[in-house]
Protein backbone atom coordinates (compact mmCIF):
# COMPACT_ATOMS: atom_id res chain seq x y z
CA UNK A 1 0.00 0.00 0.00
CA UNK A 2 1.35 3.49 -0.91
CA UNK A 3 1.55 6.63 0.58
CA UNK A 4 1.21 8.07 4.31
CA UNK A 5 -2.66 8.84 3.84
CA UNK A 6 -2.90 5.44 2.58
CA UNK A 7 -6.11 3.37 4.19
CA UNK A 8 -4.66 0.34 5.95
CA UNK A 9 -7.24 -2.48 6.32
CA UNK A 10 -7.07 -2.91 9.73
CA UNK A 11 -6.93 -0.59 12.86
CA UNK A 12 -6.94 -1.60 16.65
CA UNK A 13 -8.66 1.25 18.91
CA UNK A 14 -6.88 2.12 21.68
CA UNK A 15 -7.21 4.62 24.12
CA UNK A 16 -6.21 5.93 27.32
CA UNK A 17 -8.18 3.63 28.89
CA UNK A 18 -6.10 0.57 27.56
CA UNK A 19 -3.11 2.55 28.40
CA UNK A 20 -3.87 3.42 32.42
CA UNK A 21 -4.63 -0.40 32.59
CA UNK A 22 -1.58 -1.44 31.06
CA UNK A 23 0.70 0.77 32.78
CA UNK A 24 -0.88 -0.66 36.50
CA UNK A 25 0.50 -3.98 35.33
CA UNK A 26 3.56 -2.70 34.24
CA UNK A 27 4.18 -1.20 37.45
CA UNK A 28 2.78 -3.85 39.23
CA UNK A 29 5.27 -6.04 38.50
CA UNK A 30 3.07 -9.14 37.93
CA UNK A 31 3.36 -9.85 34.23
CA UNK A 32 1.32 -13.50 34.64
CA UNK A 33 -0.67 -15.20 36.68
CA UNK A 34 -2.16 -12.28 38.59
CA UNK A 35 -5.42 -10.52 39.12
CA UNK A 36 -6.18 -8.78 36.10
CA UNK A 37 -6.96 -11.87 33.85
CA UNK A 38 -9.60 -13.04 36.32
CA UNK A 39 -10.81 -9.78 36.48
CA UNK A 40 -11.07 -9.81 32.02
CA UNK A 41 -12.82 -12.99 32.40
CA UNK A 42 -15.88 -12.09 34.96
CA UNK A 43 -15.82 -8.58 32.66
CA UNK A 44 -16.02 -10.72 29.47
CA UNK A 45 -18.91 -13.33 30.78
CA UNK A 46 -20.45 -10.84 32.52
CA UNK A 47 -20.70 -8.79 28.94
CA UNK A 48 -21.62 -11.89 27.09
CA UNK A 49 -24.13 -12.82 29.81
CA UNK A 50 -22.74 -16.79 30.77
CA UNK A 51 -21.57 -17.91 33.75
CA UNK A 52 -17.96 -18.12 33.20
CA UNK A 53 -15.12 -17.47 30.23
CA UNK A 54 -11.85 -18.40 30.33
CA UNK A 55 -9.18 -16.97 29.31
CA UNK A 56 -6.18 -18.26 27.25
CA UNK A 57 -3.45 -16.97 24.93
CA UNK A 58 -5.31 -16.85 21.75
CA UNK A 59 -8.57 -17.98 19.53
CA UNK A 60 -6.84 -20.79 18.34
CA UNK A 61 -5.73 -22.31 21.78
CA UNK A 62 -9.57 -22.04 23.04
CA UNK A 63 -10.62 -24.19 20.15
CA UNK A 64 -7.80 -26.54 20.81
CA UNK A 65 -8.66 -26.92 24.55
CA UNK A 66 -12.49 -26.98 23.46
CA UNK A 67 -11.85 -29.91 21.59
CA UNK A 68 -10.19 -31.50 24.15
CA UNK A 69 -13.17 -31.34 26.15
CA UNK A 70 -15.49 -32.60 23.39
CA UNK A 71 -13.53 -35.76 23.61
CA UNK A 72 -12.32 -35.64 19.81
CA UNK A 73 -9.43 -37.93 18.70
CA UNK A 74 -8.65 -40.55 16.59
CA UNK A 75 -11.57 -41.96 14.34
CA UNK A 76 -13.56 -38.98 15.50
CA UNK A 77 -15.09 -36.78 12.54
CA UNK A 78 -16.21 -33.17 12.79
CA UNK A 79 -18.77 -31.48 10.10
CA UNK A 80 -17.40 -28.24 10.20
CA UNK A 81 -17.09 -25.36 7.13
CA UNK A 82 -14.73 -25.05 4.80
CA UNK A 83 -15.18 -21.08 4.40
CA UNK A 84 -13.33 -19.73 7.88
CA UNK A 85 -9.86 -18.79 8.93
CA UNK A 86 -7.64 -22.06 8.99
CA UNK A 87 -7.36 -22.52 12.90
CA UNK A 88 -11.01 -24.21 12.81
CA UNK A 89 -9.96 -26.85 11.22
CA UNK A 90 -6.69 -27.72 12.48
CA UNK A 91 -7.82 -27.17 15.93
CA UNK A 92 -9.45 -30.57 15.08
CA UNK A 93 -6.01 -32.29 13.45
CA UNK A 94 -4.07 -31.39 16.90
CA UNK A 95 -6.45 -34.17 18.59
CA UNK A 96 -5.77 -36.64 15.36
CA UNK A 97 -10.09 -36.14 15.04
CA UNK A 98 -10.84 -35.53 11.37
CA UNK A 99 -12.21 -32.45 9.37
CA UNK A 100 -15.38 -33.23 7.38
CA UNK A 101 -16.46 -29.69 5.52
CA UNK A 102 -19.93 -29.17 4.21
CA UNK A 103 -20.33 -26.43 1.60
CA UNK A 104 -22.14 -23.25 3.05
CA UNK A 105 -25.67 -20.95 2.37
CA UNK A 106 -24.50 -18.73 -0.23
CA UNK A 107 -26.25 -15.61 1.62
CA UNK A 108 -25.28 -16.30 5.34
CA UNK A 109 -21.63 -17.73 4.01
CA UNK A 110 -22.25 -19.66 7.17
CA UNK A 111 -22.42 -23.77 7.44
CA UNK A 112 -25.52 -25.07 5.45
CA UNK A 113 -27.83 -27.05 7.80
CA UNK A 114 -28.90 -29.41 4.92
CA UNK A 115 -25.21 -29.93 3.71
CA UNK A 116 -24.30 -30.43 7.76
CA UNK A 117 -26.67 -32.48 8.20
CA UNK A 118 -26.15 -34.74 4.85
CA UNK A 119 -22.19 -34.85 6.11
CA UNK A 120 -23.23 -36.57 9.30
CA UNK A 121 -22.11 -40.12 9.23
CA UNK A 122 -21.17 -43.09 11.65
CA UNK A 123 -18.33 -42.02 12.88
CA UNK A 124 -19.75 -38.23 13.12
CA UNK A 125 -18.51 -37.13 17.01
CA UNK A 126 -19.78 -33.63 16.78
CA UNK A 127 -20.11 -30.14 14.59
CA UNK A 128 -18.17 -26.99 14.41
CA UNK A 129 -20.04 -24.26 13.02
CA UNK A 130 -17.91 -21.00 12.55
CA UNK A 131 -19.97 -17.63 12.50
CA UNK A 132 -18.56 -16.14 9.72
CA UNK A 133 -17.43 -12.12 9.19
CA UNK A 134 -19.50 -11.98 12.17
CA UNK A 135 -22.93 -13.55 11.26
CA UNK A 136 -24.50 -15.77 13.37
CA UNK A 137 -24.38 -19.27 12.12
CA UNK A 138 -27.66 -21.00 12.24
CA UNK A 139 -27.70 -22.59 15.33
CA UNK A 140 -30.67 -23.56 16.05
CA UNK A 141 -30.74 -25.62 13.28
CA UNK A 142 -27.37 -26.71 13.93
CA UNK A 143 -28.29 -27.46 17.68
CA UNK A 144 -31.07 -29.87 16.96
CA UNK A 145 -29.01 -31.98 14.25
CA UNK A 146 -26.97 -32.42 17.08
CA UNK A 147 -29.43 -33.34 19.53
CA UNK A 148 -30.79 -35.41 17.52
CA UNK A 149 -27.34 -37.52 16.51
CA UNK A 150 -26.22 -37.23 19.67
CA UNK A 151 -22.82 -35.12 18.69
CA UNK A 152 -21.28 -32.20 20.54
CA UNK A 153 -21.01 -28.55 19.28
CA UNK A 154 -18.11 -25.99 19.45
CA UNK A 155 -18.98 -22.75 18.26
CA UNK A 156 -16.20 -21.02 16.89
CA UNK A 157 -17.25 -17.09 17.78
CA UNK A 158 -13.82 -15.85 17.33
CA UNK A 159 -15.13 -13.04 14.83
CA UNK A 160 -18.68 -13.03 16.42
CA UNK A 161 -18.52 -11.22 19.92
CA UNK A 162 -21.97 -9.53 20.26
CA UNK A 163 -23.39 -11.17 17.48
CA UNK A 164 -27.11 -12.75 17.78
CA UNK A 165 -28.53 -16.15 16.36
CA UNK A 166 -31.98 -16.62 15.10
CA UNK A 167 -33.69 -17.30 18.69
CA UNK A 168 -32.39 -13.95 20.16
CA UNK A 169 -29.36 -15.98 21.85
CA UNK A 170 -26.28 -13.95 21.70
CA UNK A 171 -23.44 -16.05 19.88
CA UNK A 172 -21.57 -17.99 22.38
CA UNK A 173 -23.93 -17.86 25.48
CA UNK A 174 -26.35 -20.54 24.11
CA UNK A 175 -25.16 -23.27 26.20
CA UNK A 176 -22.44 -25.02 23.96
CA UNK A 177 -18.89 -24.76 23.91
CA UNK A 178 -17.59 -21.38 22.34
CA UNK A 179 -14.45 -19.42 22.07
CA UNK A 180 -13.85 -16.07 20.98
CA UNK A 181 -10.56 -14.28 19.64
CA UNK A 182 -8.71 -11.46 20.01
CA UNK A 183 -6.10 -10.45 17.84
CA UNK A 184 -5.28 -7.00 16.88
CA UNK A 185 -8.02 -6.72 13.83
CA UNK A 186 -10.80 -8.19 15.77
CA UNK A 187 -13.74 -6.22 16.97
CA UNK A 188 -12.11 -6.63 20.87
CA UNK A 189 -8.10 -7.18 21.27
CA UNK A 190 -5.43 -8.38 23.27
CA UNK A 191 -2.96 -8.34 21.13
CA UNK A 192 -3.35 -11.91 20.80
CA UNK A 193 -5.95 -13.91 22.80
CA UNK A 194 -9.18 -15.59 23.46
CA UNK A 195 -11.45 -16.66 25.25
CA UNK A 196 -13.47 -20.45 25.96
CA UNK A 197 -16.91 -20.56 27.37
CA UNK A 198 -17.30 -23.69 29.52
CA UNK A 199 -20.39 -25.32 30.00
CA UNK A 200 -20.38 -26.06 33.97
CA UNK A 201 -17.89 -25.23 36.89
CA UNK A 202 -16.42 -28.48 36.84
CA UNK A 203 -15.72 -27.73 32.81
CA UNK A 204 -14.04 -24.63 33.62
CA UNK A 205 -12.01 -25.47 36.23
CA UNK A 206 -10.62 -28.46 33.99
CA UNK A 207 -9.94 -26.31 30.99
CA UNK A 208 -7.87 -23.48 33.59
CA UNK A 209 -5.95 -26.19 34.56
CA UNK A 210 -5.30 -27.39 30.80
CA UNK A 211 -4.16 -24.06 30.42
CA UNK A 212 -1.55 -23.75 32.49
CA UNK A 213 0.16 -27.05 31.82
CA UNK A 214 -2.43 -29.36 33.78
CA UNK A 215 -2.07 -27.71 37.27
CA UNK A 216 -5.48 -27.74 38.73
CA UNK A 217 -5.83 -24.25 41.02
CA UNK A 218 -5.53 -25.67 44.50
CA UNK A 219 -2.04 -27.24 43.61
CA UNK A 220 1.23 -25.78 43.78
CA UNK A 221 3.67 -24.39 41.88
CA UNK A 222 4.97 -27.52 39.56
CA UNK A 223 2.59 -29.61 40.68
CA UNK A 224 0.90 -31.09 37.73
CA UNK A 225 -2.00 -33.89 37.81
CA UNK A 226 -2.73 -34.26 33.54
CA UNK A 227 -1.42 -33.19 30.52
CA UNK A 228 -1.27 -29.89 29.99
CA UNK A 229 -0.33 -26.81 28.06
CA UNK A 230 1.12 -23.23 28.26
CA UNK A 231 -2.59 -21.59 26.62
CA UNK A 232 -2.26 -18.58 29.75
CA UNK A 233 -3.54 -14.82 28.77
CA UNK A 234 -0.46 -12.57 30.36
CA UNK A 235 -1.51 -9.81 32.59
CA UNK A 236 -0.72 -6.83 30.04
CA UNK A 237 -3.40 -8.81 27.67
CA UNK A 238 -6.00 -9.04 30.38
CA UNK A 239 -5.35 -5.47 31.19
CA UNK A 240 -6.22 -4.40 27.44
CA UNK A 241 -9.10 -6.99 27.16
CA UNK A 242 -10.48 -5.74 30.14
CA UNK A 243 -10.65 -1.58 28.72
CA UNK A 244 -12.06 -3.51 25.40
CA UNK A 245 -15.05 -4.83 26.89
CA UNK A 246 -15.68 -1.94 29.05
CA UNK A 247 -16.41 -0.22 25.48
CA UNK A 248 -17.05 -2.79 23.81
CA UNK A 249 -21.00 -1.84 23.02
CA UNK A 250 -19.42 1.66 21.62
CA UNK A 251 -16.83 -0.28 19.32
CA UNK A 252 -19.52 -2.30 17.64
CA UNK A 253 -21.65 0.06 16.95
CA UNK A 254 -19.05 2.23 15.53
CA UNK A 255 -18.28 -0.82 13.30
CA UNK A 256 -22.42 -1.36 12.11
CA UNK A 257 -21.98 2.35 12.06
CA UNK A 258 -19.21 2.46 9.11
CA UNK A 259 -20.74 -0.63 7.78
CA UNK A 260 -24.10 0.86 7.18
CA UNK A 261 -21.79 3.44 5.32
CA UNK A 262 -20.27 0.93 2.89
CA UNK A 263 -23.50 -0.54 2.12
CA UNK A 264 -25.18 2.80 0.83
CA UNK A 265 -21.92 3.76 -0.97
CA UNK A 266 -21.77 0.43 -2.64
CA UNK A 267 -24.94 0.38 -3.82
CA UNK A 268 -24.30 3.57 -5.69
CA UNK A 269 -22.50 1.27 -7.59
CA UNK A 270 -24.65 -1.34 -8.22
CA UNK A 271 -23.95 -3.65 -5.39
CA UNK A 272 -26.40 -5.89 -3.55
CA UNK A 273 -26.57 -7.37 -0.32
CA UNK A 274 -26.99 -11.09 -0.42
CA UNK A 275 -30.50 -12.47 0.02
CA UNK A 276 -32.07 -15.40 -0.99
CA UNK A 277 -33.72 -14.84 -4.59
CA UNK A 278 -30.81 -12.01 -5.23
CA UNK A 279 -28.80 -11.40 -8.38
CA UNK A 280 -25.68 -12.84 -6.86
CA UNK A 281 -23.51 -12.21 -9.99
CA UNK A 282 -22.78 -8.74 -9.71
CA UNK A 283 -20.84 -7.24 -6.67
CA UNK A 284 -22.62 -8.06 -4.01
CA UNK A 285 -22.71 -7.09 -0.48
CA UNK A 286 -22.78 -8.96 3.02
CA UNK A 287 -26.25 -9.78 3.89
CA UNK A 288 -28.39 -7.43 6.06
CA UNK A 289 -29.70 -8.71 9.49
CA UNK A 290 -32.65 -11.76 9.64
CA UNK A 291 -35.36 -11.71 12.05
CA UNK A 292 -33.75 -11.90 15.44
CA UNK A 293 -30.26 -12.43 13.51
CA UNK A 294 -27.64 -9.71 14.43
CA UNK A 295 -24.53 -9.67 12.79
CA UNK A 296 -21.38 -8.49 14.68
CA UNK A 297 -19.19 -6.78 12.28
CA UNK A 298 -16.01 -7.73 11.86
CA UNK A 299 -14.73 -7.19 8.20
CA UNK A 300 -16.56 -5.33 4.77
CA UNK A 301 -16.11 -8.01 2.52
CA UNK A 302 -17.46 -7.88 -0.99
CA UNK A 303 -18.01 -10.71 -4.02
CA UNK A 304 -16.53 -8.64 -6.82
CA UNK A 305 -18.62 -9.25 -10.40
CA UNK A 306 -18.55 -13.07 -11.84
CA UNK A 307 -15.82 -11.25 -14.28
CA UNK A 308 -13.76 -9.17 -12.37
CA UNK A 309 -10.04 -9.96 -12.38
CA UNK A 310 -9.89 -10.16 -8.41
CA UNK A 311 -5.88 -9.71 -8.49
CA UNK A 312 -6.19 -6.78 -10.70
CA UNK A 313 -8.38 -5.17 -8.39
CA UNK A 314 -6.30 -5.70 -5.53
CA UNK A 315 -3.32 -4.27 -7.40
CA UNK A 316 -4.99 -1.46 -8.20
CA UNK A 317 -6.31 -0.34 -5.06
CA UNK A 318 -3.13 -0.55 -3.95
CA UNK A 319 -1.82 2.28 -6.00
CA UNK A 320 -4.58 3.93 -4.92
CA UNK A 321 -3.51 3.79 -1.27
CA UNK A 322 -6.34 1.40 -0.80
CA UNK A 323 -5.74 -1.87 1.26
CA UNK A 324 -7.44 -4.66 0.45
CA UNK A 325 -7.30 -8.43 0.60
CA UNK A 326 -8.70 -11.61 -0.68
CA UNK A 327 -10.43 -13.15 1.94
CA UNK A 328 -10.98 -15.95 2.65
CA UNK A 329 -9.36 -19.03 0.87
CA UNK A 330 -11.17 -22.50 1.26
CA UNK A 331 -9.61 -24.79 4.04
CA UNK A 332 -9.82 -27.86 2.05
CA UNK A 333 -7.99 -26.28 -0.81
CA UNK A 334 -4.64 -25.15 1.45
CA UNK A 335 -1.84 -27.22 0.74
CA UNK A 336 -1.66 -29.32 3.90
CA UNK A 337 -5.62 -30.11 3.22
CA UNK A 338 -5.27 -30.95 -0.15
CA UNK A 339 -1.90 -33.48 0.26
CA UNK A 340 -3.56 -35.28 4.06
CA UNK A 341 -7.12 -36.39 2.44
CA UNK A 342 -7.34 -35.51 -0.93
CA UNK A 343 -9.21 -32.80 -1.42
CA UNK A 344 -9.86 -31.24 -5.06
CA UNK A 345 -11.26 -28.27 -6.25
CA UNK A 346 -14.52 -28.42 -6.92
CA UNK A 347 -16.43 -30.11 -3.86
CA UNK A 348 -17.38 -27.32 -1.86
CA UNK A 349 -18.78 -25.03 -5.14
CA UNK A 350 -20.65 -22.47 -2.79
CA UNK A 351 -17.77 -22.08 -0.56
CA UNK A 352 -15.25 -22.27 -3.62
CA UNK A 353 -16.89 -19.50 -5.87
CA UNK A 354 -17.09 -17.36 -2.82
CA UNK A 355 -13.82 -17.59 -1.81
CA UNK A 356 -12.82 -16.97 -5.83
CA UNK A 357 -14.65 -13.81 -5.90
CA UNK A 358 -14.38 -12.20 -2.33
CA UNK A 359 -12.24 -9.01 -0.88
CA UNK A 360 -12.00 -7.51 2.57
CA UNK A 361 -11.99 -3.58 1.81
CA UNK A 362 -10.28 -1.74 5.18
CA UNK A 363 -12.79 -1.54 7.83
CA UNK A 364 -12.24 0.06 11.86
CA UNK A 365 -14.40 1.96 13.91
CA UNK A 366 -12.47 5.27 13.41
CA UNK A 367 -13.03 4.86 9.45
CA UNK A 368 -14.58 8.12 8.66
CA UNK A 369 -17.16 9.14 5.76
CA UNK A 370 -14.58 10.46 3.48
CA UNK A 371 -12.53 7.22 4.11
CA UNK A 372 -15.60 5.18 2.87
CA UNK A 373 -15.92 6.91 0.06
CA UNK A 374 -12.41 6.93 -1.41
CA UNK A 375 -12.75 3.85 -1.37
CA UNK A 376 -15.74 3.12 -3.20
CA UNK A 377 -14.06 5.53 -5.68
CA UNK A 378 -11.15 3.59 -5.85
CA UNK A 379 -13.26 -0.12 -6.21
CA UNK A 380 -15.32 1.58 -8.87
CA UNK A 381 -12.40 2.68 -10.69
CA UNK A 382 -10.57 -0.38 -10.33
CA UNK A 383 -13.63 -2.70 -11.42
CA UNK A 384 -13.34 -0.26 -14.43
CA UNK A 385 -10.52 -1.32 -15.79
CA UNK A 386 -10.16 -4.84 -14.38
CA UNK A 387 -12.54 -6.67 -16.69
CA UNK A 388 -11.12 -9.88 -17.82
C1 LIG B 1 -12.89 -17.92 12.48
C2 LIG B 1 -11.62 -17.89 13.27
N1 LIG B 1 -11.31 -18.96 14.02
C3 LIG B 1 -10.20 -18.98 14.77
C4 LIG B 1 -9.32 -17.93 14.81
C5 LIG B 1 -8.06 -18.07 15.58
O1 LIG B 1 -7.83 -17.06 16.47
P1 LIG B 1 -6.32 -16.68 16.90
O2 LIG B 1 -5.70 -16.00 15.72
O3 LIG B 1 -6.53 -15.77 18.06
O4 LIG B 1 -5.62 -17.92 17.27
C6 LIG B 1 -9.62 -16.79 14.05
C7 LIG B 1 -8.70 -15.64 14.05
O5 LIG B 1 -8.58 -14.88 13.11
C8 LIG B 1 -10.79 -16.78 13.25
O6 LIG B 1 -11.09 -15.72 12.48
Amino acid sequence: MSGADGIPLARPELGRREEELVLEVLRSGRLSLGPVQERFERAFAGWLGVADAVAVSSGTAALHLGVRRLGWGEGDEVVTSPFSFVASANCLLYEGARPVFADIDPVTLNLDPQAAADAVGERTAGLLPVHIFGYPAAMPELNELAERHGLGILEDACQAPGAVDADGVRVGARGNLACFAFYANKQLTTGEGGVLVPRSAEEAALVRSERNQGRALDMDWLDHDRLGFNYRMTELQAALGVAQVERADELLARRARVAELYTEALAELGGVQAAPGADLDGLVLPCADRGSERRSWFVYPVRLPRDADRDAVIADLAERGVAAKAYLPCIHLMPHYRERFGFRSGEFPVAEEVAERSLALPFFPAMTEEQVARVTEALAEALAGSWT
